[in-house]
């Protein structure tokens, strides 16, 4: 099957509540599913790898289910890295061509860039992305795309994202364990923003959240490129434990009574609705209305937004966010989310569901895979990309493994 591998991409999402590995063809008329296998995450919280074992366990799970749809072993994969110990900088650098103009080649591309990165990092972090915000060209802002024009000096703002090269390491470690060979690694709500942003959003100014179980990550983009990207650390398991401490009910049974009469409106939930509680130790289940379960998770989401509010109003990028909001990741699927988002932030604020491929279950258009079908894009834009570039300057395969080939 190993001839087969160079037409398929597999993108592995390894979250705090679930891990989901996603298969995708290469056709001519662009990507095709080909299978997927979704395992409960177990050893990773917050993407970090807490015990390495179970978080093998849960890769293998989540590959074998998807080589059996597909009929094709994994191989080769690219990985989202998340979580609170990634960092977003905005940094600037530049070269000079000479004192009089020169055309800009793929080298001088490269060279600004490479300044742009020569900031101090601490040696316990390290780079996750490049990304390019706007070229400079003898001082005459707000160009895309340098390549071929001319200029004696050229320089790049670029946004930058770390990450801690122990938390990244020990992801890559676990998706070796399971057997699979790390291609590369992509900042998860750069990979959601891929299949759920439009472009002219994009250009417009609008913020991205990636409201999962363990966080909420945000990436802001602006003329097309990345503003901004940050990490809240509070996500849908902190709606669960909260439920589960104010019902006293266990964190599954939580869960549960979250995802199907859950509202972050206390309002919207009509007075005399009773749903039953199952309770800890052997004591029996209890009835409780049905807008205590909304008093409780309404505070959450309200502190979740202003938290998200103020923390784009500290970096300077809220007045950015002109097309306002748009909410991603399993938590936003909570009924009244998108109403409390809206009256914190003041912003026009939209659920979003994520691009389907062809001959994709239906089941995969929800937000919480948003992320893997975004990482399957970003692999199917490197790939072209690979393609046309044959110095690779552009793409950032990481090939950890000696011998498969990237
Ligand atoms: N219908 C629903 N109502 C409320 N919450 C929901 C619903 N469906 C899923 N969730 C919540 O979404 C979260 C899981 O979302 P998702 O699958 O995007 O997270 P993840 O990618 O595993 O985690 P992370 O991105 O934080 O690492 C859980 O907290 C779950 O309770
Ligand atoms: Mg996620």
């Amino acid at each position: 099957m190993g001839n087969q591998q160079g037409s398929f991409l597999t993108a592995i999402d390894i979250g705090s509540a679930k891990t989901c590995a996603f298969m995708a063809e290469f056709t001519e008329a662009g990507l095709r599913y080909r299978g997927h296998g979704i395992a409960e995450s177990r050893g990773s919280r917050k993407g970090v790898i807490v015990e390495l074992d179970k978080a093998v366990a849960s890769i293998q799970k989540a590959v074998e289910a998807a080589e059996d749809v597909a009929g094709a072993p994994v191989e080769h994969a690219i990985i989202g890295i998340g979580g609170a110990h990634i960092r977003g900088v905005n940094t600037h650098g530049g070269i000079s061509l000479g004192t009089r103009p020169h055309e800009i080649g793929r080298d001088e591309i490269k060279q600004a860039v490479e300044r742009a990165r020569a900031i101090p990092l601490p040696a316990d972090r390290e780079i996750l992305h490049l990304l390019p915000q706007e070229f400079i060209l003898d001082e005459q802002a707000g160009i895309h795309d340098p390549l071929g024009m001319m200029a004696a000096r050229l320089e790049v703002r670029v946004h930058m994202v770390t990450a801690a090269t122990s938390a990244t390491q020990n992801v890559i470690t676990a998706v070796n364990k399971a057997g699979v060979h790390v291609d590369d690694t992509v900042f998860e709500p750069l990979a959601a923003a891929d299949s759920v942003l439009r472009s002219d959003e994009r250009e417009l100014g609008v913020c991205l959240a990636d409201i999962g179980a363990g966080s909420t990550e945000l990436i802001i983009f602006q003329q097309g490129a990345v503003a901004w990207t940050g990490v809240i650390p509070v996500g849908g398991d902190h709606f669960t434990s909260d439920l589960s401490v104010g019902l006293c009910t266990p964190l599954s049974e939580a869960e549960k009574i979250k995802k199907i009469f859950g509202n972050a409106i206390v309002t919207l939930i009509p007075e005399g609705n009773e749903v039953e509680v199952p309770s800890v130790g052997d004591r029996p289940s209890r009835l409780m209305p049905q807008r205590l379960i909304a008093e409780i998770l309404e505070p959450r989401a309200r502190e979740l937004f202003e938290m998200m509010r103020d923390t784009l109003r500290q970096s300077g990028m809220f007045d950015m966010c002109i097309a306002g909001m748009v909410l991603t990741g399993g938590a936003s699927r909570l009924p009244g989310i998108f109403d409390v988002a809206e009256s914190v932030l003041r912003r026009s604020v939209r659920l979003s569901w994520p691009a389907p491929l062809a001959k994709m279950p239906s089941t995969l258009s929800e937000p919480e895979f948003a992320t893997v079908l975004g990482m399957a894009n970003y692999g199917h834009r490197a790939r072209i990309a690979r393609g046309q570039q044959e110095d690779r300057w552009g793409t950032r395969l990481k090939a950890l493994l000696v011998g498969k080939g990237a």
